[in-house]
Formats: C-alpha cells, structure tokens, sequence
C-alpha cells in the first residue's frame, strides 16, 4: 500500500442516490471523517446492467475517487459490489482500501447466524450472480440463503415513496412468494431498500430480523482505519456530492435526504 494519511477523504459510491443511505450511515459512525459521494447517474440504473457493463461505468468513478485522493473507497452498490468488486480491486491495486457492501456483511452474519434460513432481496444483478452465495460458501458457513430479485422496488421507492398503497401492494407481492418465508432474518441486498424498512418490519409483523448491510461496512471501515493508524479526527463529514449527470431533483432529494442544503457538483 502506499503511504496513505489519516487526513485523506472517504470515497463512498453508487449508481445514484441510493447509497446515501450508506453514506450517512458510515458518517453517523465516524463522524470525524471526510466524506465525498459520487452518484453515477448517467449511467442509473446499475441493477439490470451486465457485469461487464458495471465494470466499464464503475472504473472511472473509482478513477475520479482516486483523483480527489480518497484513502478508502466503499462500493455502497450492491450491483456493483456484485459485478465488479475483484476487478476494480485489481485496477486500483494499493493506491488505496477497497471495501464492499457485501462481505463485511456476510463476515458478520457468518458468525452470528450460524444454521439459520436467511432471505436476501436485490437487483437482478446480485441475485442473479449468487455471489452472496458463493461468499457465504467460501466462509463455511451452513447459512441457508433465499434468495429474490426483487427489480421493481428501486423504481418503486425512487418514484412512488409517498403513495403508500402502491408500495404496500408491491411489497405484498414479493413477500408473498415463497422463498421469503419462514425466514429468521432479510437481508437489505440493494441501497434503496433501507427506505421501505419500515414498511418491511410492518409486512413481518416485527417477527423477522431486518438487516441492513450498511452497519457492518461501517464498522469495517472503521476497523480498517483503526489498524492502519488512518483515523481521522478532524474531519466534517459530507463534504462534496458528485454526479456524472445533474438534475434538479437529485439536487432535491438530497435536500430532502440530508435536512439541509449540500452543493450537487457535476
Ligand atoms: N444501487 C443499486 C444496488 O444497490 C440499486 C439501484 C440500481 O439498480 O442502480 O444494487
């Protein structure tokens, strides 16, 4: 690794807004970090693109991330944690740390949810490549794993999050399905998920574990820092959003996000 400084920023990515929810979970953890986000919006959605596509879109956020000298980059995109985590690990080599969303995760659950049946909902892309899965394999762990794309929620919850009734009814028909019962515990495989976990708890009737994949990251970023003597302790978190296409209502749902004004910067 190259000589990295504790004063180095955070890099945090995703397709698009989703990974805010990221964001703000690893800034509620350290909170004396910089942080900047780049949401790839001209190339939203991530989920239902090839492997080799998110790779090809996610090389230059990374290149741009690498550019504002972040010393971590988190992948906060399940799709792209999926598609193009080994290869953007190679590209970046030891420029900086590279973590994904998904094997803090699976580290965590691998030893607390030992013999237990576990759901997991994602794009077609992370369900459809089964690397929770392979992962979980590779960790012995004899988790059972259940796995649904679940596609329409992104688009649900970006576009539908107010009318109720529209989610309720998508909701009840994914949950509805089989695979997603009598398990202990979902797993939340995609950013946009944590905005409807209410609704989630709701439909279980509080008698299933909802997991969000955010909090183990954090903690492992955390962990990271701690043993590398990386930790910064003068940092103010947020502080620039980058996108690769702007809109107005971006800009605006990151009002709405935050509680406050942040510059979107393109
Ligand atoms: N960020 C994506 C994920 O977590 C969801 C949105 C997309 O399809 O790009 O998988």
């Amino acid at each position: 690794m190259i000589k990295l400084e504790s004063s180095q920023p955070i890099g945090i990515f995703d397709s698009g807004i989703g990974g805010l929810t990221v964001a703000k979970t690893v800034i509620e953890r350290l909170p004396h970090e910089n942080v900047i986000y780049f949401g790839d919006t001209a190339h939203f959605p991530y989920g239902d693109k090839s492997k080799s596509a998110i790779q090809e879109c996610t090389q230059h956020v990374v290149d741009k991330l690498l550019d504002h000298d972040c010393k971590v980059i988190l992948i906060a995109c399940n799709s792209a944690s999926a598609a193009a985590y080994d290869f953007l690990k190679q590209r970046i080599n030891d420029r900086a740390y590279l973590i994904n969303i998904i094997d803090p995760i699976l580290q965590s659950i691998a030893q607390t949810h030992a013999h237990k049946k576990i759901g997991l909902i994602g794009t077609r892309q992370t369900i459809g490549s089964n690397v929770y899965g392979q992962k979980l394999r590779a960790l012995n762990s004899d988790i059972q794993l259940q796995s649904l794309a679940t596609p329409l929620l992104v688009s649900a919850i970006e576009t539908m999050l107010h009318n109720k009734k529209v989610i309720h009814e998508i909701i009840k028909e994914y949950f509805s399905n089989a695979i997603l019962s009598d398990i202990d515990a979902l797993i939340l495989g995609c950013t946009h998920y944590p905005a409807i976990e209410k609704n989630i708890i709701e439909f279980y009737e509080g008698q299933t574990e909802i997991i969000n994949p955010s909090h183990a990251a954090a903690a492992q970023i955390k962990q990271l820092l701690e043993e590398n003597n990386l930790l910064n302790s003068a940092g103010h978190g947020l502080q620039h959003i980058y996108v690769s296409d702007y809109t107005d209502s971006f800009a605006q749902s990151v009002k709405l996000f935050f509680d406050k004004e942040i510059a979107v910067e393109y």
